[in-house]
């Protein structure tokens, strides 16, 4: 039995306590230990962003990272971006502009989208392309994803200040 790691993260706010063993992939912890499947799985080799998630409002590849490297991180997931049956605004702009067909790419897609727009909240075409270019998607050939992206910029600069952030003060790690 390889020796076992005390990790806490806050993950969409909730806090979780757990033993992992160290060789455990964050992504497959967010995955089988928390049941959060929307972070999705493609190449496991940091290629395809399919598994990306915020830790400490980065985007990174959660394929490529141990769970025991984000103890005492704070992790967003695709799960935390809606408020109950209410998308969050960039998921809205990507249904409105057919920004995805089966949808496997689409979690990596928003995980690395929210930061982006957070500082780049009025971006030119190339500006998004550049965003997303580390994002694969077999399906929709991108030029839908881009047209999502630029549809909620311009929704979110016709409406409040921080309509496509999410929540910046989340609860602090606690264990469950
Ligand atoms: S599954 Fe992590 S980058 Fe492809
Ligand atoms: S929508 Fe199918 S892989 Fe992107």
């Amino acid at each position: 039995m390889p020796p076992s790691v005390s990790i806490s993260v806050s993950v969409n706010g909730s806090g979780h306590q757990r033993e992992v063993e160290p060789r455990l992939l964050l992504s497959d912890f967010i995955r089988h230990e928390l049941g959060l499947t929307g972070t999705h799985v493609g190449c496991e080799h940091g290629v395809c962003g399919a598994c990306t998630v915020l830790m400490d409002g980065l985007p990174v590849r959660s394929c490529l990272i141990f769970a025991a490297q984000a103890d005492g991180c704070e992790l967003r997931t695709v799960e935390g971006l809606a408020d109950g049956d209410t998308l969050h605004p960039l998921q809205e702009a990507f249904r409105d502009a057919h920004g995805l067909q089966c949808g496997f790419c689409t979690p990596g897609f928003l995980m690395t989208l929210i930061p982006f727009l957070a500082e780049n909240p009025d971006p030119t075409e190339d500006d998004v392309r550049l965003a997303i270019s580390g994002n694969l998607c077999r399906c929709t050939g991108y030029a839908k994803i881009v047209d999502a992206v630029l549809l909620a910029a311009e929704r979110a600069r016709g409406a409040s200040a921080g309509l496509l952030s999410i929540d910046p003060d989340p609860q602090p790690v606690e264990a469950v």
